[in-house]
Formats: C-alpha cells, structure tokens, sequence
C-alpha cells in the first residue's frame, strides 16, 4: 500500500517544485511535452515511466541543466528558466549513471564536490557526510571498485553533502540488491522527515509504493498522478485471480477472450485483467467449470495499472509510429512480465 502522506503535504506546505508547461524538443522530437509537475516540501514523490519518456530530461530542466524550450514556474521558490544557478545550488542530483571519479577514493571523490560547493573547511563536511552514511571505513577504497550499492551510497553522499533543500534521484537503486534498497529508502524517508523535498526516478513498483505520491510520464506527458491508491483506483482496472492445474494451457485460451487486455502468471496463479467489468464476468463465466479452475475476485495492482498505460500509449521515439512500448500493439500482457 502506499505511504501515507505526511499531513503537512495536502496542507500548507509551500511548493518546493511548481513548474508547468514544460516542453523540451530535441530537434523534431518532442521529448517532455506540456509537463506540469507540484511537489511539496517535504514530499517524496515517485517519478515513474517507460524508457524513453522523458524522466531524465524533465529532471535536468527542473534542476537548471536544461534549459526548456517552453514552460515555466519555480523550483524552490527561484525562477526555473532565470535563476538556475541559485537552484543549482539549492538541489542535489544524483544522475542516473555513476558520475564520479574511478581512480579516486570515496573521501577524494567528496572532497572535491565539497570543494565544487566551496564548502569550508571541506575536510569537516566529507568526514560529517562519511559518517552519516556509513563509509567511513571504506574512505579510502577507489570508487572504481565499490560494489553497485556502495557506488549508490557514494552518490547520495556527494549529493546530500551541501545540504540542499531538494533531492533530484534520478534511478538512484537501479541494479542495488534489496537490502541496500531498503537502506536507501530508509535514509531518504529520514531526510524527508526533516524536510528534504525529494523526486526519484524508478522502475521499481515497491519504490513507487514508498513515495507520499507518484507520477507516471508517458513519451513526454505526464498521464497520472496521484498516491498509488489514486492512480489504481482511477485506472478503472479490475483483476480475476484463476487458480488450478495446467494455467499455462489455459493463459493463451483466456488472452483471446473479449475483456480480457492482461493475463499474467503471478507464482501459481494467473491474474486477469480488464477496464469492462461486465464483459470481462461474461467472458470468464464458463471458464471456471470447463477448466476446472477456481476464479475469485483479486486486487490490482500497480504492475498492472502500468502495463496497460504502456499499451495505451504511442512511443514518439520509435521508428514506427505503430509501436507501443512493449512492442508491437497487440493485446498486452501474456508474457508482459516474462
Ligand atoms: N541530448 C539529447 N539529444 C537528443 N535526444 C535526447 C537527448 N537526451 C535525451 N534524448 C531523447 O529524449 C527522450 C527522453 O529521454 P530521457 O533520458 O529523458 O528518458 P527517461 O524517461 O529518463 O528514460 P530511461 O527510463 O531510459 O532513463 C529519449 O528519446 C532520448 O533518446
Ligand atoms: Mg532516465
């Protein structure tokens, strides 16, 4: 289930991002179209879409990297197309790839950031910021030999280290095992307590799950927003659990049935998944008795409110204008989660 928001968030909370209409074009391509974007301070909100949608991009435009071509509004309280540099300062971003020096240490790599922030004396932020995070045994490793999870933690350090009032996470957990995720989340949902304004990029349902809130970016624009009660709900999806023998036989059989737009294998069951709640009863109705399957009612779940916006949606970039992002458009799901 989702976080619960923090009460200040639907209250008075001043808006630490408020920007809208942000459009960003990379020749003929629009890649971030009419994007309105509101987080409040204090707020962790999940910024979520298909490759290619234009998370990125929107994130380099909200911290001053990127200069947008159409839009407007503020990011902690600054002018996002006029005062970037003071927003710079303000915001810490973690870039979606590992962006530090291999063939330095870890107290090296943040001794030059606090230098680049003119952090003084330097020294006494990379030992507060190594000990906050737990590196100060491994202050001396090279950064090129740190395991992901320690790479990520590396990252986040150097980007908390100035303190800034807002956190730009842009995937920050990709690729980290379970545990080192856990810990992440932990340490931002501590900043956030404290007031830290975060947005965080993620493919990662459970992520999605820990944000007070997310949105969803299709190609360049935003199609959802809300917490993932929200977003479920207004989905319109409804889900039918089968169980029983042989559903691997019985998966392709229920794909081609009218109603049905999803049909996934979740351990020992398949979940069914349509927006017609009439059609999809009448379809399943003989389904139960001629298969021998049991069938209940079951919850929806994010997955599958994002499969179906995938499917919905055209992908700009592809060559073939025809293509969606899980391939070509066909009726979505069985092997979606192959
Ligand atoms: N500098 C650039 N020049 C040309 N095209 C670009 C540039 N940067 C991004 N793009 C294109 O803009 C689109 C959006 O890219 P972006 O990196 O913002 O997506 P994303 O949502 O972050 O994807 P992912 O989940 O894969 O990280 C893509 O089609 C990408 O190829
Ligand atoms: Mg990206």
């Amino acid at each position: 289930m989702s976080a619960a928001l923090a009460p200040d968030i639907e209250g008075d909370a001043p808006l630490a991002i408020d920007v809208r209409g942000m459009t960003k074009r990379f020749g003929q391509k629009t890649v971030v179209d009419n994007v309105t974007l509101q987080v409040r301070q204090g707020e962790i909100v999940g910024f979520l879409g298909p490759n290619g949608s234009g998370k990125t991009t929107t994130i380099r435009m909200i911290c001053g990297l990127l200069t947008a071509d159409e839009g407007s509004g503020t990011v902690l309280g600054f002018d996002v197309i006029e005062d970037s540099l003071r927003i710079k300062n303000l915001v810490g971003y973690m870039t979606q790839k590992f962006s530090f020096y291999e063939d330095l240490s870890i107290a090296e790599n943040l001794t030059f950031v606090a230098r680049l922030y003119q952090l003084k004396p330097p020294g006494r932020h990379v030992d507060e910021t190594l000990e906050a995070l737990g590196l100060t045994s491994r202050r001396n490793q090279l950064a090129g030999t740190l395991s992901g999870g320690w790479k990520q933690r590396l990252a986040l350090a150097a980007c908390i280290m100035h303190s800034p009032k807002l956190l730009l996470l842009d995937e920050p957990t990709a690729g980290v095992d379970p545990k080192a995720r856990r810990e992440f989340w932990d340490e931002i949902h501590a900043l956030a307590a404290n007031g830290l304004t975060v947005l965080v990029s993620t493919h990662y349902m459970d992520e999605a799950e820990r944000c007070h809130r997310i949105s969803y970016i299709s190609y360049g624009k935003m199609i959802a927003e809300g917490t993932v009660d929200d977003v479920v709900r207004n989905s319109g999806l409804v889900t039918f659990v089968i169980s029983g023998p042989r559903l691997e036989r019985l998966a392709p059989v229920l794909s081609a049935l009218p109603g049905v737009e999803q049909v996934a294998p979740f351990g020992t069951s398949l979940h069914v998944v349509g927006s017609d709640l009439p059609l999809l009863e009448k379809s399943l109705a003989p389904v139960a008795d001629k298969h021998g399957v049991a069938i209940t009612r079951g919850e929806t779940s994010l997955e599958d409110v994002f499969i179906k916006f995938m499917s919905d949606s055209t992908d700009n970039m592809a060559q073939n204008g025809a293509e969606t992002a899980s391939g070509p458009k066909t009726k979505s799901g069985t092997g979606a989660r192959a």
